[in-house]
This record gives structure tokens, C-alpha cells and sequence, in this order.
């Protein structure tokens, strides 16, 4: 082998890891050739044979006249289309079934993909406990004494810096620290809403959202949603023009469970639409440093001039879910949300606050996102390909540019709950697709989260699903 063929293998390699370990991300645009030759110091030449390599790996693809592109996931099967749920508003039906699969989901019996939190042995615990303990020393006094008010100062800055990678400005003295990114949520709709009103939201949507709007006795408008780019502006204008919407409550960036991204010029557009209707956006930025690609990280906020938008987040996904923490920012409603705190959650315990203060601010805490995202990416695309070798044909699946949720459509004859019993019943939990929606246009799916324990016992599992749904379609066609 010539110098010149080391140096370029070495390069290629150097390059692919970058692309597997997600530090380059899926679509992400890769510097020209000259670029990279002068970042590398190598030749031009070299650099070309480089992306060649990396192109005949599929690992890269060159576009026209635009240069070289880290490549998209291979496609395991087709995706589900643009949903169409019905066009009225209702009320949000009482249901214990999330209940039932998220405590299944948690018992360690169980061979789990139903619930949406990442396994506990993805996160630092050690760097977690280090700032647990040094927070509880340095202000044991904040121990003994009742907390008041919006959150600790030093909490409310470092999610101010943690927003700007979101694209947002935000005043630290405007921030409300809360319990997660649930109490977030209610504390945003409870200030903007009466009960009888109108919300509109993506269709399928997290339960979790769902059950809040049944608690405050709000009726859910489910509008159409795209499975890549979210919720259907032209649907949205349209029941804003014609139906009594009080607010929007969207997931921008990898809603739960499509895993769809808005793209930026819809963001911009759905904040116009809202300022001509005077409607309140609350929106849930919970996987927004899930997401690989940077461009989705924006939040709709970050275009908010009027403060139309009350933005929340929470770090439960990312950096400590026991800590339970999470924020809301809330444009105009600043005032009223604070004292409906005040009034009803009250605070949360100081030194975990400072704690996660100090976690925030570590340099160790980008990196943390980074092979979060690695770990997820690999998952995500081992589970499509299982899921495109063991599921019955017909099936239609997701491709999330980030986080750890697969969306299943499944054919004729395999009906998400009957599927989701008889998983249970070999010990498997999958969540069933009714469980995302007030209506029952997703009773043929399943949601399948991959952020749990991932091993010889799952891909067996999910194989076994698969099995489980072909034998389901099989006895269909026998009965027809
Ligand atoms: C879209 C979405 N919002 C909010 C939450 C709840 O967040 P937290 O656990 O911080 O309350 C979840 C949890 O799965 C979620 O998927």
C-alpha cells in the first residue's frame, strides 16, 4: 500500500466513525473537498479518493451541484402516510390501558419496548451523584428551610444557556423551574385555557398529553400529521379558521410517536398563522437534543417576537430522568403562570435543582447529548431492520431523524391491542397504537420504544413480535 492510499483509507476512516458514532449526523452536509483537504492537510486528490470510499460504503452521497452528504438511513420498509383523523373536537375518553403498560413496561419481568424513557444505565450515575452529593453539602441549608418562587437563580441561568442551542434568547428571570416537562405542560395550558376549550395537537400524540387535557377538561382537535415533517399547516389553518381552537399544543421536533421534525420554514409559518389568530402556541421541546439533525434542534420559540409561544422543556430524556426537572418560559402568560404555581405544584428541592445547575454546566454535558444520540441512531436502525426481516408484509414504519420511538402501521388483521395481549402474554410490552389518540384510527398500530436495556433478549423479542403480527395476518386471510 502507497503513502497515498494510507493516508486516504485513513482519512475515509477516520470519517466514517465520525458517521457512525453520529458526531456527523444523517443528511448533515460534509465540507468540500478543498476544505477538507486544507482541515486535514492533505491533498485535494486525496480528499476526492476519500468520499469516493466512503460513497462506495454508502456511507455518503454526492448531490449535484451541492457537494457531499452524510447519508440517510437506509429505508427498511415504507412509512406511514400523512394521518386523517376526524375533523371535530371531543373530549378526551377516560383510560387506564397507558396506565397498565407503563407499569409493565417498568417491571423487570418484562422484555420491554412500551414505554418512552432511556434505560438508567445510559446516563453518567456517577457524574449525576458527585453533583447530587456536592450540592447537598455545599447548601445543606437550603435542606432545612421551604423553598419559594420560580427556581433557583443558578438553575434558571444554565437552562437560559441551555436554550440558546435551541435558538432562543431567554431572560433567566422568566424562566419557571417545574416537575418535569409534564407539570410544564399543565401549568401552560391551565394559564391559557378554561375548561370546555378547544387544543389542538398532532394526531397520534403522546397519551401523556392526552390525559392532561382530560384532567383540565379541555376537548382535543387531533389534526393531521405528516410521519416526517408533523403537524399539516393547511389542516391547522383550516380548523383555525373554522372551529372555536383556544391554543395549539405541538412537539415540533421528534413528536411522540411519529418522530416527525417540523422543517424551519414551518415553523416560521405556523408561528404567522398563530400571531393572524391570536392562539397560543405551548410547545414541548422535550427531544429537541435528541434530534441529529441541528437545524430541527430550533424551537418555534426562537422566531416568537410577540410572546405567542410558551416554550417547555424538561431533562428527563437527557440528562437526569429521576431528578424530574423540567422548565417553562412562557411569553405573555409569565405572570399568571407564576402565581398558578405559587398557588398549586409549589416548588422543587433546592439542592437537586443546584444540582442539576452544576450538571449543566459541565463541558462533559454536549458530549453526553452527543453519544446519547450515537446510542439511539444504532438502536433505531437495528430495530427497522428487524423490523423489516420479522413483521408481516404490508407493515409501515418510521425513520425518526433522532430519538428512540418507532411508529408502526401493521396490515389487515393485526389489530395493536390484540397484539400488544398476546406480547404480554411471552412477556413482551409493546404499546398499543389507541392509546395515542382520542379517536380509533390507529387501533392497526404500535409504538415500539428502543431507549430501554438492548441485548440478545430484545432483538429476540422483537423478532418474536413480528412473528407474532405475521401469524395474526395469516389467521385473517384463513377466516376471510
Ligand atoms: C412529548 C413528551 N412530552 C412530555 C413528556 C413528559 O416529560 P417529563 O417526564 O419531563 O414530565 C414526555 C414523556 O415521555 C413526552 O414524550
Amino acid at each position: 500500500m502507497t503513502a497515498i492510499d494510507r493516508l486516504y483509507l485513513e482519512l475515509s476512516e477516520d470519517l466514517a466513525r465520525s458517521i457512525r458514532s453520529g458526531v456527523l449526523a444523517r443528511g448533515e452536509r460534509l465540507p468540500s473537498v478543498r476544505t477538507l483537504a486544507a482541515q486535514r492537510a492533505v491533498s485535494v486528490s486525496t480528499a476526492v479518493q476519500a468520499y469516493r470510499a466512503l460513497e462506495d460504503a454508502r456511507l455518503i452521497e454526492a448531490r449535484p451541484r451541492s457537494g457531499y452528504y452524510v447519508a440517510a438511513r437506509p429505508r427498511a420498509l415504507p412509512e406511514p402516510e400523512t394521518t386523517q383523523p376526524p375533523v371535530v373536537s371531543q373530549p378526551v375518553p377516560a383510560s387506564l390501558l397507558a396506565q397498565r403498560v407503563m407499569q409493565l413496561a417498568t417491571d423487570s419481568r418484562y422484555v420491554s419496548f412500551g414505554a418512552a424513557c432511556p434505560g438508567a444505565e445510559l446516563f453518567d450515575q456517577d457524574r449525576i451523584r458527585r453533583a447530587v452529593t456536592r450540592s447537598a453539602l455545599r447548601h445543606r441549608a437550603l435542606l432545612a428551610r421551604y423553598e419559594f418562587g420560580q427556581g433557583q437563580e443558578p438553575l434558571r441561568r444554565a437552562i437560559a444557556r441551555h436554550a440558546m442551542a435551541l435558538g432562543c434568547q431567554l431572560d433567566p428571570d422568566r424562566i419557571i423551574v417545574t416537575n418535569g416537562c409534564r407539570d410544564a405542560l399543565t401549568l401552560a395550558l391551565r394559564a391559557i385555557t378554561e375548561p370546555g376549550d378547544v387544543v389542538a395537537l398532532e394526531s397520534p400524540t403522546y397519551f401523556g398529553l392526552l390525559n392532561i387535557l382530560r384532567h383540565l377538561g379541555l376537548r382535543a382537535l387531533e389534526i393531521p400529521t405528516h410521519p416526517r415533517h408533523g403537524l399539516a399547516l393547511d389542516a391547522l389553518q383550516l380548523a383555525l379558521d373554522t372551529q372555536p381552537v383556544k391554543a395549539v399544543l405541538a412537539v415540533p421536533t421528534l413528536t411522540n410517536p411519529v418522530g416527525a421534525c417540523m422543517p424551519v420554514a414551518e415553523r416560521r409559518r405556523l408561528l404567522r398563522l398563530l400571531e393572524q389568530h391570536d392562539v397560543p402556541l405551548v410547545e414541548d421541546a422535550i427531544y429537541n437534543d435528541l434530534c441529529e439533525q441541528a437545524e430541527y434542534r430550533r424551537a418555534v420559540k426562537s422566531f416568537d417576537t410577540r410572546g405567542q409561544v410558551l416554550l417547555c422543556g424538561s431533562f428527563s430524556k437527557t440528562v437526569a430522568p429521576g431528578m424530574n426537572l423540567g422548565w417553562v418560559e412562557a411569553g405573555r402568560w409569565y405572570e399568571p403562570l407564576v402565581a398558578l404555581k405559587g398557588d398549586t405544584v409549589g416548588s422543587q428541592p433546592a439542592v437537586v435543582q443546584l444540582a442539576l445547575a452544576d450538571l449543566l454546566g459541565q463541558p462533559g454535558n454536549e458530549s453526553n447529548y452527543r453519544s446519547l444520540r450515537a446510542a439511539f441512531a444504532q438502536r433505531v436502525d437495528e430495530a427497522r431492520g428487524l423490523v423489516a426481516q420479522a413483521f408481516p408484509r404490508g407493515t409501515r414504519v418510521t425513520d425518526p431523524p433522532g430519538g428512540y420511538i418507532l411508529w408502526l402501521e401493521l396490515p389487515p388483521g393485526v389489530d395493536g391491542l390484540a397484539l400488544f395481549e398476546a406480547c404480554l402474554a411471552e412477556h413482551i410490552v409493546i404499546a398499543p397504537g389507541c392509546m395515542f389518540s382520542s379517536t380509533d384510527r390507529y387501533d392497526h398500530c404500535i409504538r415500539l420504544g428502543v431507549a430501554g436495556a438492548w441485548g440478545d433478549a430484545q432483538r429476540r423479542a422483537l423478532r418474536r413480535v413480528g412473528a407474532i403480527a405475521t401469524a395474526m395476518t395469516r389467521a385473517d386471510r384463513r377466516a376471510a
